[in-house]
């Protein structure tokens, strides 16, 4: 490559890279990441989710352990709230009964509603085919 194509090219990659920025910085689209339910109660929750080293047996947006379901939209997925709180206070069979507290719960429930209206995970729905390549259904926030 001669060094004027170098140039042209190094060129054009920071006014893509500028355009870039300007375009994600500057959008208005209206995305609720969550902000809008973020309080004490979700920080707190936050805490908890730590202490209690749930991300041990669970994942958020994919990260964590694989003993129990991801927990990003628990809350709206079916059976809701109701399900996710009896889950907590009740443990069952490999989901250990912490004994939490009322608090704990409203404290932990908040974090979990706050993760629900972060975003979609996972963010794909697809089969795996027998060749192991992937056949995407749909992408979730197309619904
Ligand atoms: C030892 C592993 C383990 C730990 C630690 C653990 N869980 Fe679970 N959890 C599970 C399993 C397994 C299930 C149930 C899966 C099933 O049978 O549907 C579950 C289910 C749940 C559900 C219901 C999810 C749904 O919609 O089906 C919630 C909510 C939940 N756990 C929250 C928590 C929270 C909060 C913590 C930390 C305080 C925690 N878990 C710690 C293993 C664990």
């Amino acid at each position: 490559m001669s060094l004027r194509s170098k140039q042209w090219l190094y060129v054009m990659l920071c006014i893509s890279f500028l355009a870039m920025s300007f375009g994600v910085y500057t959008s208005t689209e209206n995305v609720d990441r969550g902000f809008s339910v973020m309080n004490e109660d979700v920080r707190a929750g936050k805490r908890l989710f730590q202490d209690y080293n749930c991300v041990s047996c669970h994942q958020i947006f994919g990260l964590g352990g694989y003993m129990g379901p991801d927990l990003t939209n628990c809350i709206s997925s079916e059976g809701g709230p109701k399900r996710a709180e009896m889950w907590m206070r009740n443990g069952f069979g490999a989901m250990p009964n912490f004994e939490l507290s009322d608090q704990e719960i409203t404290e932990l429930m908040a974090f979990l509603a706050y993760i629900d209206k972060s975003g979609t995970s996972p963010p794909k729905e697809y089969e795996i085919n027998s060749t192991g390549t992937l056949d995407i259904k749909h992408y979730q926030d197309d619904e």
